[in-house]
């Protein structure tokens, strides 16, 4: 089949201001055929252009493209005639993967306890399955708090009409209640005055955790642990709310515990005297992390603070679902990048490089000791857990597992040959290059704000909320290097190559990083806006 550019002037139907922007930053190119960490656009004369990929499909392609065995795995399930959808029956392949998920993860976090896995068909949709479980968890939790307040009041009445208990002076005093009430009334006062505000706790709709700069997501729940506001506050009526910890400042989980815990009060009965104590609800439905924040402007996780966040919500009972839909799938040299950081989640969530770069495929686990079996009943998706994506995600995982986890060291030695080319230029150029940051191969280079440049053409430039994409635009147009920001971090490039990243790449990145450097230390914003066609 051959796949021709589609016409440069054709109405755009498919997102059109998006094609716009694209073109503005030098960015509207078609590209035709992919292969290792390379991508192919057509020139004017049919020929092809080889761009180095450092996008890699937004870390969907850590194997590379159209990888050997990949592509071959995809034709043999094809050639077979292997049902893809065969929903409501049994499905093997998806436990195998399961099971060598399990492996790994066993393996990485030295424990055995099994983690469930539920399957899906986006990074945000199994976010929103985690998160979905966990509000399944929090429900029943809260239905079985509920009936043990109602077998507390039991309790007490049975006692008071019994006449072996009474609900004392004092505590007829703290509650408001009237000291010549008879027994049986004032216990019934009492219990209405428990009832009105234990409904009120009762009734409160969950509070995720997440971090300043996170991204789990643009689904109409993932957005509302999406930190970016752009994304998040137009649609912040659609789901429930979340709280923002700042990376800097762990003190604050103490702040927003003392501020939005939940406590409900139940009637005991001891020594002849009713009582009230305190117990705690739970508000907190999961505490959202990403190890390496990915979106948000390649920053790693500092273990102390991911050891504050863990032993925080281990004290009030709130599950940790660690998103490793960036920076999982071996990219940082493990399967979990976590498991470098020591977090151990209750919940990970698995996207991107699971399906091969070619099947479309996520997974949420869940471990053993949070597990609620309803769940399989209340959620599904049509296309989750079919046979084409569990067949290729295996192949991923072999692939992740050969020679004694070969791949995971080449995402290692890759990303330290990229990291030290970012970082010599960085050294050359200290003020234009704030700094490099990362892991294994998922690394960010931060350029100095620009907003405040003698030169007006780069002030325009940073003014333009596209800053970074035009720089990306240079880089495509003259070194065939193809890498992008983010929309939540317009100043820093983000790179997420595959492990078969060659050093040719590498060099052709640092020359064209070298090169944005000289523009914005001579001040040439025109050169990096460019034509509109690269
Ligand atoms: N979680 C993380 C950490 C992500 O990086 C992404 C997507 C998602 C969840 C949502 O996954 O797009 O498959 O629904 N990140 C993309 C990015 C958009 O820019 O890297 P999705």
């Amino acid at each position: 089949m051959d796949i021709k550019n589609s016409e440069a002037d054709a109405p755009e139907l498919a997102e059109p201001y998006l094609r716009e922007v694209l073109g503005m930053a030098g960015l509207a190119v078609e590209y035709v055929r992919a292969e290792g960490n390379t991508l192919y656009r057509r020139d004017e004369d049919g020929g092809e252009i080889p761009v180095a990929d450092f996008a890699g499909g937004y870390g969907s392609v850590l194997l590379g493209h159209s990888q050997p065995d990949i592509v071959r795995r995809a034709r043999d399930l094809l050639e077979a005639g292997t049902p893809v959808h065969a929903q409501f029956s049994r499905h093997p392949y998806a436990n195998e993967l399961a099971a060598a998920l399990n492996r790994i993860v066993h393996r990485e976090l030295g424990t055995e306890e099994p983690y469930f896995a539920i399957f899906g068909n986006s990074g945000a949709e199994a976010v929103e399955a985690a998160v979905k479980h966990a509000e399944l968890d929090r429900v029943l939790r809260i239905a079985a708090l509920r009936e043990e307040l109602g077998r507390s009041t039991a309790a007490a009445r049975s006692a008071v009409a019994a006449g072996t208990a009474a609900v004392p002076d004092g505590v007829r005093a703290r509650h408001g209640i009237a000291a010549e009430a008879d027994p049986a009334a004032a216990l019934e006062a009492l219990v209405e005055r428990l009832d009105r505000d234990n409904t009120a706790q009762l009734d409160r709709p969950p509070l995720f955790l997440a971090l300043e700069g996170g991204f789990h997501g643009k689904l109409g729940l993932t957005v509302q642990l999406t930190h970016n506001e752009a994304y998040r506050t137009p649609f912040r009526s659609l789901a429930a709310q979340a709280r923002f910890v700042p990376w800097d400042r762990p003190e604050t989980l103490k702040e927003i515990y003392a501020r939005d815990r939940g406590a409900v009060r139940e009637l005991t009965v001891s020594g002849g005297r009713v009582d009230v104590v305190e117990r705690e609800f739970p508000v907190f439905c999961a505490f959202l992390v990403e190890p390496v924040q990915g979106e948000g402007g390649i920053h790693v996780l500092d273990p102390g603070f991911a050891e504050a966040i863990q032993r925080f919500c281990e004290e009030i009972d709130c599950p940790v679902v660690v998103d490793e839909i960036q920076s999982g799938m071996g990219r940082t040299g493990t399967l979990l990048a976590s498991s470098q950081l020591g977090l151990r989640g209750d919940y990970y969530v698995l996207a991107k490089t699971l399906g091969g770069g070619i099947a479309k495929t996520s997974v949420m686990l869940v471990r053993e000791s949070r597990y609620r079996r309803d769940f399989e009943i209340v959620h599904s998706s049509t296309f989750a857990k079919d046979s084409f994506s569990c067949g290729i995600a295996l192949k991923v995982l072999e692939l992740l597992e050969a020679d004694d986890g070969a791949a995971y060291r080449r995402a290692v030695e890759r990303g330290e040959a990229l990291r030290a080319t970012l970082e010599s230029v960085r050294a050359d150029f200290p003020e234009q290059v704030k700094e490099v940051r990362g892991r294994g191969l998922l690394l960010g280079l931060e350029f100095h704000d620009q907003s405040a440049a003698t030169s007006a053409s780069v002030r325009a430039l940073a003014d333009s909320g596209l800053f970074g994409y035009f720089l990306a635009g240079r880089l495509l147009r003259n070194h065939r290097v193809r890498t992008f920001p983010t929309a939540s971090a317009m100043n820093t490039l983000r790179f997420e190559p595959s492990i078969e990243l060659p050093d040719e790449h590498i060099e052709r990145l640092g020359t064209g990083l070298r090169d944005l450097c000289r523009l914005l230390r001579d001040g040439d914003g025109e050169s990096l806006v460019g034509a509109s066609a690269p």
